[in-house]
């Protein structure tokens, strides 16, 4: 079959990318990213060698570009992962956030009922139910909690899933929905927490912890989130949503913790910095549905995960040391000097 992958020179759309080659080379894959700060095309230097791999540096809101890559390559499945993806950003400037993660949505659902697609799939994530409390560990977002978002990332995620929906149901296009929790994993871009740790701590720079620490993420190794949409798109039920996650709770200030003691690094790098606003809680999912209806269950334990990422950032200087001595620097003053 040929699989369309969205966002694909980005952290999890690049890892499912790999993923898909390395499990199915009777497929093609044609991925379109239109290599936004968080795009690399170096990351895709290996597939870009593979006679079943093509890309195409274009943005999911150019409604003619995308149409003419449909035609061109009549996709069977298409699987969006391009999107804004953080959080503080979204809080500093919303309007793109909602231009890629909504409208961008719309443009490639609307390419798939012109041209007929098996199925297309939307990857979410769990920060469309907003926020558990901190002391009802009892709590987890099921595929029926109520949407209730809490920054203007969430809420371009939340609209683009309904938008998936009404999709479904007026037009009768055969979608699915994933919404993940956290992934970590090689490939992820420095300004999310754990590479921005593991990079600040190499260098000896202060590690900006949120508020006071306490922030609870449910983490899931990104191999384990590529495997579960793999399944989803084979043998998912059109029009269902499933939720991945591999309960793998832990507070920020206790990742931020071990990684000082992976890399021999003292905790005094540790400082507290004032909190994100509207900052969400705790993210906690029941992965129980995909597990009972897919048979998928994560695969890589924390500790061997984050062994894993360690390791793979200390190998991959080169891949990182580009990005942070770009316009990343200046991304980084504007977020983080007085703060
Ligand atoms: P990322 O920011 O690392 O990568 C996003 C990719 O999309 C980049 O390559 C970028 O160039 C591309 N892109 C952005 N706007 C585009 C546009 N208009 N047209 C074409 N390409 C565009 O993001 P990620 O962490 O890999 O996340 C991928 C998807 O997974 C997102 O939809 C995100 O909401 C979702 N998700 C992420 C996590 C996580 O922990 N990172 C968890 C759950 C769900
Ligand atoms: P992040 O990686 O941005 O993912 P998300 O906000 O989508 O969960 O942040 C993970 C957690 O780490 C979140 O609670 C915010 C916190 N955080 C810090 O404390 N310091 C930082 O410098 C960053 C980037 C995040």
């Amino acid at each position: 079959m040929k699989v369309l992958v969205t966002g694909g020179a980005g952290f999890i759309g690049s890892n499912f990318i790999y993923h898909m080659l390395g499990n199915h080379p009777e497929d093609q894959i044609v991925c379109v990213d239109c290599l936004t700060y968080a795009g690399n095309l170096s990351t895709l230097a290996d597939a870009l060698k593979r006679p079943n791999f093509k890309f195409y540096k274009t943005n999911i809101c150019d409604r003619a570009a995308i149409y003419d890559i449909f035609n061109a390559e009549r996709p069977d499945v298409v699987v969006n992962f391009a999107a804004e993806s953080h959080v503080d950003r979204s809080i500093e400037d919303p309007e793109i956030f909602l231009r890629t993660n909504v409208l961008g949505t719309q443009v490639m659902m609307d390419a798939c009922r012109k041209y007929g697609i098996a199925r297309y799939h939307q990857v979410s994530t769990d920060e469309v139910y907003g926020d558990l409390p901190l002391d009802r560990p009892d709590l987890f977002f099921t595929e029926e909690t109520p949407i209730h978002t809490s920054s203007p990332y969430s809420a371009s995620k939340a609209s683009a899933d309904l938008l998936v929906q009404a999709y479904h149901r007026t037009y009768g296009l055969p979608v699915t929905i994933s919404r993940c929790s956290n992934n970590y994993g090689p490939y992820h871009f420095p300004e999310k927490l754990i590479p921005l740790m593991i990079i600040n701590a190499l260098h000896d720079q202060p590690l900006p912890v949120y508020g006071n620490g306490q922030n609870v993420r449910d983490w899931l190794y990104v191999e384990d989130h590529c495997k579960a949409i793999d399944l989803i798109i084979r043998k998912g039920k059109v029009g269902e949503v499933y939720n991945i996650g591999g309960h793998n709770e832990m507070k920020n200030i206790d990742i931020v913790k071990l990684i000082c003691r992976h890399l021999r690094k003292p905790e005094s790098l540790i400082s507290y910095v004032a909190d994100r606003k509207g900052h969400d809680m705790r993210y906690a999912i029941d992965p129980s549905k995909i597990h009972r209806e897919l048979g998928w269950l994560p695969e890589t334990k924390f500790a061997d995960g984050i062994k894993k990422t360690i390791d793979w950032y200390l190998a991959n200087e080169a891949w990182w040391s580009t990005i942070v001595s770009g316009e990343y620097k200046d991304y980084y003053e504007k977020m983080y000097r007085n703060r």
